[in-house]
């Protein structure tokens, strides 16, 4: 008979360092959604000028999605023993995305936006091939999430290109 602690995958008490290194990843992501929520909540608030409504509706539909994602960083955090972190841990990161100088510069919103994604793809790929054959729950979370963030990503590409296309980028 195969002994508990393997049958018991990533929660096996065998498995406390594996799982340490799990939720310090997912806590990187918990904070990254958390941010770009903060983030998301300004850029689709502050734009003036009718050709940021489409950038302005998008974002607003992406601060649901983005905390959504947060809530299951942190729901995985908890199932791996860890604890969700407070406020007061929280560092802001995103340089990129604070409010532009004018408030019609929606360029510099959309790209805060790719490089906000860009940089969500890349850690989010790096869970993925670190839980892969370790944590196939966290993996197959993560996969999900990180077709949610190409799929942001790609959109505001095609606003970029909009942008470009019209020489005002
Ligand atoms: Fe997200
Ligand atoms: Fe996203």
């Amino acid at each position: 008979m195969a002994t508990t602690q393997t049958s018991h995958g990533i929660l096996a008490d065998s498995q406390s360092a594996a799982r340490e290194h799990v939720v310090e990843l997912l806590t990187r992501a918990y904070w990254m959604e958390v941010e770009t929520v903060m983030s998301y909540i300004a850029a689709s608030t502050n734009p003036d000028g009718v050709r940021a409504r489409e950038i302005v509706e998008s974002l607003e539909e992406d601060v649901d999605e983005e905390l959504g994602h947060a809530r299951q960083f942190a729901a995985r955090i908890k199932e791996l023993y860890g604890v969700v972190p407070g406020s007061k841990d929280f560092a802001a990161q995103q340089s990129f995305l604070q409010p532009p100088e004018h408030q019609t510069d929606i360029v510099h919103v959309i790209r805060g936006v790719i490089e906000a994604e860009s940089g969500a793809i890349e850690h989010y790929t790096r869970i993925i091939e670190e839980t892969d054959g370790i944590d196939p729950v966290t993996q197959d979370m993560v996969i999900g999430i990180l077709r949610d963030e190409q799929g942001h990503r790609r959109l505001f590409e095609g606003y970029l290109r909009e942008f470009e296309a019209e020489g005002t980028a």
